[in-house]
């Protein structure tokens, strides 16, 4: 992982960027979808910039968004509250970080009861 220990590397570049919207390489199309499962890593506290362009970029109004997210030891939380803040259209639970088992995983997404 010596890229997040570079100051000059893309991604720390891009988190210290608030305006930074890295493109999205796929078309993705949320148009069938009600609930959204949203998965990043915490970088430097947050959420990637990337899950902005795809939050500015498609209209999730009135849909439920789970987030959930892998780090070293950070918490979700800032991420959420940002998303909360930000797109007030959207309904966002508070989610989850996952340092967890499989199963732990599997118990998650069934208790959430989508
Ligand atoms: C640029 C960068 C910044 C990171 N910043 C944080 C951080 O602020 N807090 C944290 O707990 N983990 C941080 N990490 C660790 C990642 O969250 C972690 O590598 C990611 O969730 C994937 O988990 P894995 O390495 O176990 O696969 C960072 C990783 C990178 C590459």
């Amino acid at each position: 992982m010596n890229y997040s220990s570079n100051n000059n590397s893309r991604c720390t570049k891009e988190q210290n960027d608030s305006s930074s919207r890295p493109a999205i390489a796929n078309n993705i199309s949320t148009d069938s979808y009600d609930v959204i499962y949203l998965g990043y890593p915490i970088w430097w506290g947050d959420s990637p910039r990337i899950m902005l362009t795809f939050l500015d970029n498609h209209n999730l109004s009135g849909k439920t968004v789970i987030p959930f997210c892998t780090s070293g030891s950070s918490g979700i939380e800032t991420s959420v509250s940002y998303f909360k803040s930000n797109y007030k259209d959207v309904n966002f639970l508070d989610g989850k970080r996952l340092n967890v088992s499989k199963n732990e995983v599997i118990n998650w997404v069934n208790g959430l009861n989508y």
